[in-house]
């Protein structure tokens, strides 16, 4: 996350007190959660049947969905990892989104799927994907563990989506609250008045 982060606009900058994770409400079970993941594996190999993809994370939520989309892919697959800054994009009209580690390995003329976490506003994943396509890839597409339509800002659809879910602060799974829960396995709501607030 970066110092300005996807829920900024209405949450304080300040470190918060710590929420169990248990006492939050599950969206989606590891059980579902495993059961779309192989479902997605299966369509993109199915999808890239005879070809090598390769799969780019973006760190860090989207670490968790990817290794276990990368096991659930039976074509030839490799992956890398970019990382961007998001500072500014809650407060800045232009939603500027910034490169702060870029891919290790060329991909031109490459089948490439980006691997996401969430698609929200839509801002990291429209500036990724231009920055991509000056790689000249074979192909590119993208894959989200989640997806929040309604909060769409600029014109973008993933190729694949783990779940479409309406505009609630979810962790785990790969996603953070203030850089916490990363690791809880099932995704969560976290709660909008969390409890001593
Ligand atoms: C989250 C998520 C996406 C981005 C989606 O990243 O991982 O990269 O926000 O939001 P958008 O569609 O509005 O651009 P975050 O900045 O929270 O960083 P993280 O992946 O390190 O948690």
């Amino acid at each position: 996350m970066g110092p300005i982060s996807r829920y900024s606009t209405r949450m304080s900058l300040s470190v918060p007190p710590y929420v169990a994770p248990e006492t939050m409400d599950v969206l989606f079970s590891t059980a579902q959660i495993s059961e779309r993941v192989k479902a997605i594996g299966k369509q993109i190999s199915e999808d890239y049947k005879g070809h090598s993809i390769v799969l780019i994370g973006v760190l860090k939520g989207a670490a968790i969905f990817l290794s276990d989309l990368a096991r659930s892919i039976e074509v030839d697959n490799t992956f890398d990892f970019v990382a961007v800054s998001s500072y500014g994009r809650a407060r800045v009209s232009s939603g500027a989104v910034k490169l702060i580690k870029d891919i290790d390995n060329p991909i031109e003329g490459k089948h490439v799927i980006i691997v996401e976490d969430i698609l929200d506003t839509g801002l990291t994943l429209s500036y990724l994907r231009g920055l991509m396509l000056q790689h000249k890839p074979a192909s590119l597409k993208i894959a989200t563990c989640l997806d929040k339509p309604e909060r769409r800002l600029v014109p973008i659809e993933a190729d694949y989506v783990g779940f479409k879910i309406p505009n609630r602060f979810v962790i785990g799974y790969g996603m953070d609250y203030a850089e916490r829960y990363r690791g809880v396995e099932d995704i969560r709501i976290f709660p909008e008045t969390p409890p001593g607030h």
